[in-house]
């Protein structure tokens, strides 16, 4: 949600802070802008409404001559995206430049208070207010750009992570966060900026993640500072990055969405290295094995998440009741967080979060933590927030998601809860030693199932032409296929604007079958389990009604097959782990008619990757 780049040394600022918010604008698409600091002594900022192209050709004639500057691609949250709106902000006297991550809730409080002093201001952002505020301080207490900005950040309520130039001081960097994430990038006489490492690797593997409540001064020539609001200074701290360039392009493919999609049977390889040993027959996460006690105690587990994690959030609460009989809730974080939550020390909170930096998710961890509740965090990124904040965790190890739209993190997170499930049933003792195995020699296969599953992308971009002109989509599923049809239709919405419902296919007769008509296609995923007998009934009460019918199912199927009008077979598997494979199909699915609408997959309208925001 929004992203913000900066860089000082020796290079020419503008190229390092167009690919960095290239690199970035999966947070934020709506405007992008940047500030120039003119060796000179000016600011000069550009802006543009629409995506970083615009902001490059916007510049095409502009003085770009700079060695310092910041940056920014927007996610409007105050004031629609507008060239005015866009980031970044001047103060008053053009001193001061500011680039903004977040939303500070007081900000009209501050405003009022401001204009009462005589400010005036030149857009609707909570940004202006902030950058106004820092100056009005700078001003008054006469005081130097940091104790003005800890000063003000003293006054802000609300999530920032946010940059500042200073015209008289062109080679610093002023950046501070609470709540929304910010790197620093060390490299040889230079150092960089960004909302998350991938504008810098090229640059440099060594970052530094800034904690809430941290300030952090960078300078040309000087070795990175950090301190926090009282002006203590913090320790810096150097993480090696292991991500590589590659993995940040497309290789080949037309979008990330369809690179994401096809690296599937590789992420989950890396997702399972290491993890099923012993020829399947043991399951080991690190995570639990650290947190051994907590698992065999609990009386309960509740899994906080948001969007795509929330539904495997879902599969979650099935994997974990069916293999360890702990009871399980799934919470909306951003319900949870509202809710009055009972919490223990006997309770386990698992918070899902590709990004690990969700804001509701987050706040989620903390409102458990304080409760005394043990949290453990499955996420996808190295260094993020929610896996610093929670006891203990889990990564995916997928590699960067770059596609708006979650994939291959899906089916990374649907991997690691089978894992944990497994691996708390093993410990808990709650599955017989034989299951496990079987299990176990069933998940080492899912890399080169996922492949074989991956040949049906010719038969369903076929079957995608029919239905791009469709209004409406209802996707249907039981037991462990409901989660993966709320998944699909999710999929469907988010990139081609296509009305969906996913639903419990029993469910469906209370009131969604009203909608059913030639011209509304049913998904049904129905892999042969212990509800398929089930399924087939809700099937004809489709089929009764005109509908036509998609159907995900096992190979060699025989009683849905001839109902369906179209069929996409998948292998055949053990109940608990054919949601990662009938999820590929729906996948491709959706993307092919995203394609075929015209519309841009990798960056749909309104969403964005990380939201940082409530
Ligand atoms: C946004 C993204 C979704 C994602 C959700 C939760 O809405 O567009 O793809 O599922 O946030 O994100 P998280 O990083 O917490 O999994």
């Amino acid at each position: 949600m929004c992203g913000i780049v900066g860089y000082v040394g020796d290079n020419n600022v503008y190229d390092i802070l167009i690919k960095g918010l290239h690199r970035l604008e999966y947070r934020g698409y709506d405007s992008a802008g940047i500030a120039l600091a003119n060796p000179s002594g000016k600011i000069n900022i550009y802006k543009s409404q629409g995506k970083v192209s615009n902001l490059e050709d916007f510049c095409k004639d502009k003085n770009l001559e700079a060695k310092s500057g910041i940056a920014h691609t927007r996610w409007a949250t105050h004031g629609e995206p507008s060239d005015n709106n866009a980031h970044p902000h001047f103060s008053e006297d053009g001193n001061l430049a500011l680039v903004h991550n977040g939303t500070i809730e007081n900000y009209q409080v501050i405003k009022d208070a401001l204009i009462e002093q005589g400010c005036t201001f030149q857009s609707e952002t909570d940004t202006e207010v902030l950058v106004q505020l820092i100056e009005y301080i700078k001003i008054k207490n006469n005081c130097n750009l940091l104790d003005a900005v800890r000063e003000a950040l003293k006054q802000v309520v609300g999530a920032y992570a946010i940059a500042v130039i200073e015209k008289d001081n062109p080679d610093r960097i002023i950046a501070a966060r609470n709540s929304s994430p910010l790197a620093v990038g060390i490299g040889d006489n230079e150092t960089f900026l960004a909302s998350d490492a991938t504008p810098f690797i090229e640059y440099t593997k060594d970052a530094v993640y800034l904690k809430d409540g941290e300030i952090a001064i960078i300078e040309k020539g000087e070795p990175l500072k950090i301190v926090t609001l009282e002006n203590k200074e913090s320790k810096v701290d150097i993480t090696t990055l292991e991500m590589s360039i590659s993995q940040l392009e497309k290789g080949g493919y037309d979008h990330f969405m369809l690179k994401e999609i096809f690296e599937q049977p590789t992420t989950l390889r890396d997702c399972i290295r290491g993890r099923v040993i012993n020829n399947g027959c043991n399951i080991m996460l690190s995570g639990v094995m650290d947190s051994k006690e907590k698992f065999l105690n609990a009386k309960r587990i509740v899994i906080v998440a948001c969007g795509t994690s929330w539904h495997a959030a879902l599969l979650g609460k099935y994997l974990i009741q069916d293999n360890c009989k702990i009871p399980v809730e799934v919470e909306y974080a951003s319900e949870f967080r509202y809710s009055n939550p009972i919490l223990d020390e006997r309770d386990i909170v698992i918070a899902i979060s590709q990004s690990g930096e969700t804001a509701d998710t987050l706040a989620a961890v903390k409102i458990a933590k304080d409760m005394g509740a043990y949290v453990y965090g499955i996420s996808n990124v190295v260094g993020s927030s929610i896996p610093r904040e929670t006891h203990s965790g889990t990564y995916i190890h997928v590699g960067p998601e770059i596609g708006v739209a979650s994939t291959k993190a899906f089916t990374g997170q649907v991997m690691v809860l089978t894992l944990l499930s497994l691996s708390i049933a093993q410990i808990k003792k709650t599955m017989p030693y034989e299951k496990i195995c079987e299990l176990g020699k069933a998940i080492i296969k899912i890399p080169s199932i996922v492949q074989r599953v991956l040949k049906l992308n010719d038969k369903i971009e076929k079957l995608s032409m029919k239905y791009t002109y469709a209004k409406n989509f209802l996707y249907l599923g039981r037991g462990y296929s409901y989660p993966v049809a709320l998944e699909g239709a999710l999929k469907l919405k988010e990139i081609s604007y296509i009305h969906a419902e996913g639903y419990p296919a029993a469910e469906m007769k209370h009131g969604p079958i009203a909608l059913i008509d030639a011209e509304m296609p049913s998904v049904i995923i129905a892999p042969m389990d212990h509800v398929y007998e089930k399924i087939v009934s809700n099937v004809q009460q489709v089929k009764a009604r005109g509908g036509s019918i998609i159907a995900i199912v096992n190979e060699g199927d025989e009683i849905i097959s001839k109902m369906a009008d179209h069929v996409l077979e998948v292998p055949e598997m053990p109940e608990c782990l054919t949601p990662i494979i009938t999820s590929i199909p729906l996948q491709l699915l959706s993307y092919y008619i995203a394609i075929n609408k015209g519309k841009d997959v990798d960056m749909p309208r309104n969403l964005a990757k990380s939201v940082t925001v409530e």
